[in-house]
């Protein structure tokens, strides 16, 4: 979603704020501004759609750009009022000197709207944004200052919000506050820069303060001073930036996404060499309070998207190894419900970005009931560990492509060790069951290997199936979740309609929509519970002529009678194949939305953090 860059140093800001801006562009947008101060004037340049119609704008003003050295952007994820060039930011207020971006929502923009049009103030946009920046200037002209007019004013806002704000009188400084929206400071060598997440200033500078809700920073351009919102001056340590210009780059690769799938194998890799020393020692999960969990007689999961999918399969997990009963809901629907969660509660968030507005209100609304909180993050710098009493870092690295690929893969096999480690921490536990699964996982990044290397074949699949207009993706047991995820991918990035269903409900329903127009996928995974049955399943699908996709382990001859594509992946126990079935699944979606000359990284509507509820 949205994302902002502050500058303030001896650079052309216009080049540092788009640099900046270009490496948030992987949280989805659809328009984009800058507002330059060079002094005298604050000019604001604005484009709806990609930052390359914005640099076209700053094209046609070049000499303009060179003398400003200060500034603030903004590219849009727009939420009141559609993505337009007015209501892209920067806003500016009435008098024109003071210039605002915005992250999050002003939940009483209405109410405030109403106020400051009585007093006087117009409005040239539909945002909650303009507001803000009305208010803020309001509050200076009162304040005489812009510190303490912005201080005034975010206290009279609900909601969510991160603001960089600069004004004409005072062009040495910008304004940075954060309340539930996240926003650093990244501290350079007479430059400082202020953003809301750490790749658009990768590279730039090696120190970043973060704030925390409810404070503000005074950045110029050899200072940053950080207050909390009533003025008193805050000590905060600077971190080390632990991401290199590596993270962000394509590395050869067309697409981040095809480069982030094809990382997954070394992800693996890398989480089971550091959590198993050997299949006979317990495993090693670090900055988890057994204790407590231990104590615990349910488990809920809350998670949303991709995460969701993978919370479903842990409830398998954790229900078949540490018989405790553990209950899955999209972190939206559960805000929402009263739920029975308490302090015999285990509540466990998964948020790839940490970030998700509604997973966050989620986790906070069951510590508040008392519950512990454990979360599962690729981003332990993000807002979602301030509410958590356990982390369990993914360690996936910077996941650019809005789709979610390697972070999915890293919470699932996050999720096999937790659920591995609670068994072992647990007496009556089958120990030798155990020790088979850690073999098994030890093998699976051999087994992943095998599947991206085929990936050639697996285009030419993709290609020849590009043509239909919808797909039914079925599984039954741990790999319904895996066909969910599947049928997302193939939606998202290629825009293609697909369902994921549990194979067994097909008959009551989907399966009235089935012909030779609608491809049926089935995952089959031989010697598990459910394989006989899917078979059954795929039979029916294909009485009623639907084109059949198998995505299996089995060599079973048998199988060409039934399926016209068979995408084939090493044998593996049912238990841990959603890992290994999940990844021709989004090598299809990935080769699909690719054919179709879809905008694979960045599909249309869909933002890689959703900051709003
Ligand atoms: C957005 C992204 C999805 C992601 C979901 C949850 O919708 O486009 O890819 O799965 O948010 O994100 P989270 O960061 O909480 O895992």
């Amino acid at each position: 979603m949205c994302g902002i860059v502050g500058y303030i140093g001896n650079n052309a800001v216009a080049e540092e704020l788009i640099n900046g801006l270009k490496n948030l562009e992987y949280r989805g947008y659809d328009s984009a501004g800058i507002a330059l101060n060079d002094n005298e004037n604050i000019d604001i340049f604005k484009a709806k759609g990609k930052l390359c119609n914005l640099c076209d704008v700053l094209e046609q003003h070049k000499k303009q750009l060179l003398s400003s050295t200060r500034g603030i952007g903004h590219i849009r994820w727009a939420t009141h009022g559609s993505p337009t060039v007015e209501n892209a930011h920067p806003h500016r207020s009435n008098d024109g000197k003071l210039v605002l971006v915005h992250n999050g929502i002003i939940e009483n923009y209405k109410e405030l709207k109403e106020e400051l049009i009585k007093q006087g103030y117009h409005f040239v946009s539909e945002t909650d944004t303009e507001v803000a920046t009305h208010l803020v200037d309001r509050e200076y002209h009162l304040a005489q200052s812009l510190e303490q007019g912005v201080a005034r004013a975010v206290r009279l806002l609900k909601g969510a919000f991160a603001f960089c704000i600069m004004h004409q009188d005072e062009p040495d400084k910008i304004v940075a506050v954060r309340k539930n929206a996240p926003l650093i400071i990244g501290l350079g060598d007479h430059e400082n820069f202020i953003a809301s997440d750490v790749p658009a200033i990768i590279g730039k500078v090696q120190k970043i303060i973060y704030l925390d809700d409810g404070e503000m920073a005074l950045v110029t351009q050899n200072q940053v001073t950080v207050k909390d919102f009533d003025g008193h001056i805050l000590n905060k340590n600077p971190e080390v930036v632990n991401f290199s210009p590596e993270a962000i780059s394509k590395r050869g690769y067309k697409h981040f996404m095809l480069k982030e799938i094809n990382e997954q194998s070394d992800i693996v890799r890398n989480l089971l060499s550091e959590r198993i020393s050997s299949v006979d020692s317990p495993l090693n999960l670090q900055g988890i309070n057994w204790n407590e969990i231990l104590k615990k007689t349910k488990v809920e999961i809350i998670a949303c998207g991709t995460s969701l999918h993978a919370a479903m399969v842990a409830k398998y997990l954790l229900e078949s190894l540490v018989k405790v009963s553990v209950n899955v809901e999209a972190a939206s629907e559960y805000i929402y419900r009263d739920t029975i969660t308490g302090a015999d509660t285990l509540t466990i968030g998964i948020s790839q970005s940490g970030e998700t507005a509604d997973t966050i209100t989620a986790v906070k609304q069951a510590k508040a009931k008392g519950a512990h909180i454990l979360t599962l993050t690729n981003r332990v710098d993000s807002s979602i560990v301030r509410y958590s009493d356990n982390i369990i870092p993914l360690n996936a690295g910077i996941e650019v492509s809005v789709a979610a690929t390697k972070s999915y893969t890293a919470q699932l096999i996050s999720l096999y060790l937790f659920a591995i480690a609670w068994a072992e921490h647990q007496t009556g536990s089958n120990l030798k069951k155990l020790k088979e699964l850690k073999q098994q996982l030890l093998e699976l990044p051999a087994k992943m290997d095998e599947v991206l290397s085929k990936a050639d074949a697996l285009k030419e699949q993709a290609l020849r199936l590009a043509q239909y207009k919808s797909f039914v993706y079925m599984a039954r047991g741990v790999n319904l979740p895996t066909a969910m995820e599947g049928a997302l991918k193939l939606k998202e990035i290629s825009y293609i309609n697909a369902t994921g269903y549990a194979a067994g409900e097909l008959k009551h329903g989907p399966i009235a929509l089935l012909d030779e127009n609608m491809p049926v996928l089935a995952i089959l995974i031989p010697g598990g519970v459910t394989y006989d049955k899917m078979l059954s399943n795929c039979e029916e699908a294909k009485a009623r002529h639907a084109k059949m996709i198998a995505v299996t382990s089995s060599l079973d001859e048998h199988l060409v009678t039934i399926f016209d594509e068979i995408i084939r992946i090493p044998e593996i126990d049912e238990a841990l194949s959603p890992i290994l079935a999940n990844i021709p699944l989004q090598l299809l979606a990935y080769f699909i939305a690719d054919a179709l000359g879809r905008e694979v990284d960045q599909p249309r509507n869909l933002a890689k953090s959703v900051t709003v509820e």
